[in-house]
């Protein structure tokens, strides 16, 4: 959390103004190989939550994804960046079949949900959402009150018995999602008459609610002005305790702030992964090295 972005192009403007840095940094292979793009960096990790291997994604004939194999580590955040359009979204949508949703969108290869195939026919698909949760970029509570936009969730799935019991989870699920004493008195208010910030927040209680293991968030502060960002951010890191978050952004300050991994998409290619610090200060492929730096996306 403690990482500006000021530190880290200062940093990133050290290695690359020191000779023996920039030597290493650019002579890899890799960097001029599009053919045979391989990515850079240490795609598993010694605890995996998640393991992708080998996944393609096609809409229709055009392939948006190009065997991208990474694991997403248990209790990490990992942050997906690049420029538009090189497939972030796609990759996060596999990792709870959102992409099912999607009529001409095909997924192969193997993704896994610890030791679970979550391709397999068995997969029960709504269990698997509950299990692998997803936040949206643009704020969507359900148009309910406040505590039954948290109910919701757990009522379908049945895991509460009583009115007690579901009062105890509603309001256990807004104070973990840092919103409980904001709406305290206003449960019975309909969700959207919350601020954009507040409504993101309700929608990460909702994820919460229903105990997953994995939450997905797909930009999920582009809507939001710089103290809503800092407090879903504060929360992002608190949440980290407790699950697994894959989160997709476009703000390079913000993945320095709350990943601890991070990978750099390119066109349907997953160029380099690695811890972000070493990301963003001694990227090692030229791609990468040309989005962090502003020199491309
Ligand atoms: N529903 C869809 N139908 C057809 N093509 C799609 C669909 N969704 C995405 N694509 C294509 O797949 C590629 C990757 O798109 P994706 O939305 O995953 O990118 P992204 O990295 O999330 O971009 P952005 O940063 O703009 O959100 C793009 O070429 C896009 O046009
Ligand atoms: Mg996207």
């Amino acid at each position: 959390m403690s990482t500006t972005i000021i530190e880290v192009k200062a940093s990133l403007d050290h290695n690359l103004a020191n000779p023996e840095t920039r030597q290493s940094a650019l002579s890899s292979a890799q960097i001029t190989d599009y053919d045979h793009r391989q990515t850079v960096g240490k795609i598993t990790v010694d605890n995996p939550k998640m393991i992708c291997r080998n996944v393609n994604v096609y809409y229709a004939e055009k392939q948006a994804i190009k065997h991208v194999s990474l694991d997403i580590g248990a209790n990490e955040v990992i942050a997906f960046i690049g420029p538009s359009g090189c497939g972030k979204s796609t990759v996060l949508r596999c990792l709870n079949r959102m992409n099912d949703t999607i009529p001409i969108c095909r997924v192969t290869g193997e993704i896994r949900l610890e030791s679970e195939d979550i391709y397999d026919k068995k997969i029960d698909v709504v269990q698997l959402r509950a299990r692998v949760g997803m936040v949206f970029q643009k704020p969507n509570p359900f148009p309910k009150s406040i505590y039954e936009n948290v109910a919701y969730g757990p009522r379908i799935h049945g895991m509460v018995n009583g009115k007690a019991e579901m009062d105890e989870l509603v309001r256990a699920s807004l104070e973990r999602a840092g919103l409980l004493k904001e709406v305290d008195k206003r449960m019975n208010e309909p969700g959207t008459s919350l601020s954009g910030g507040q409504q993101q927040r309700l929608c990460i209680a909702r994820a919460i609610a229903v105990n997953p293991e994995v939450i997905l968030m797909d930009e999920p502060c582009s809507a939001l002005d710089p103290i809503a960002t800092a407090k879903i951010e504060e929360l992002i890191d608190e949440l980290r305790e407790n699950y697994t978050i894959v989160i997709v952004t476009h703000s390079m300050q913000q993945a320095a702030r709350v990943s601890q991994r991070t990978a750099y998409f390119h066109l349907g290619d997953l160029i380099e992964i690695g811890e972000t610090d070493q990301i963003f200060t001694n990227p090692r492929h030229k791609l990468t090295e040309d989005y962090i730096t502003g020199r491309f996306g």
